[in-house]
Formats: C-alpha cells, structure tokens, sequence
C-alpha cells in the first residue's frame, strides 16, 4: 500500500480552533487545529456543497457546517447532527519540520485519473 503523504501547510497557517482550506493532489481538505492537535477531513459537507472549512468548530472535536448547521465528528468523521446523515472522510496528519502533512492514498499531487 502506498503512503501519500503531501505536505498540506505550515505549522502556523492553521489558527487554534479554526480551519484552513487546502488542496492535497486532487482533494480538497479541511485542515483543523485543536491545541497542539491537527485534523483532516474532505472540506465538503456530505449533506450539501458547503464547504467545512468556513464552519465552526463549535465544541471540542465537533465541525458545525456553515449552510444548515448540522455537525460532524472531525476525529472520526461521523455525522453527528442533523441534516447531516452520511459520514465525511477523515484523513491522517503528520507534523514534521514545522510542516503538516496530509495522508491521500492513491494519489501523489500529479492528479492522475
Ligand atoms: Fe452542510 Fe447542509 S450543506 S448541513
């Protein structure tokens, strides 16, 4: 199995309790920071097209979507509150450098179809 890890931002460019919109190869993520903690998941909210990185963190560890207000767990990805029903993707974080990395399996950046 291949490891994509991508280099996705610099340690400071996510503020504590907030998000960052990035690009890793073809996907787009939300980056999300927690304390010295740093998060990943598909920026797109499952239950629109509402981007998660314009949402809230609103409590330790829960996303609120910017467009109807439901919540995802941004650990594991779970849909948590209504309208939201279908789980959203999580992704692995490394910090290394003073840089954070992105795991995207199957993909290197060069979007290869
Ligand atoms: Fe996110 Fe509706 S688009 S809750």
């Amino acid at each position: 199995m291949t490891e994509n890890w991508i280099e996705a931002a610099a340690d400071g460019d996510v503020p504590d309790q907030g998000t960052l919109q990035v690009r890793c190869g073809s996907e787009i993520i939300c980056l999300y920071r927690i304390g010295a903690n740093h998060f990943a998941t598909q920026d797109e909210c499952s239950h629109g097209s509402a981007s998660l990185s314009e949402g809230f963190i609103v409590e330790d560890g829960l996303i609120e979507c910017p467009l109807h207000q439901g919540s995802f767990d941004i650990k594991t990805g779970k849909a948590v509150s209504a309208p939201c029903k279908d789980d959203i993707r999580v992704f692995p974080v490394k910090m290394e450098n003073g840089k954070i990395f992105v795991q995207v399996n199957g993909q290197d950046g060069n979007s290869s179809k």
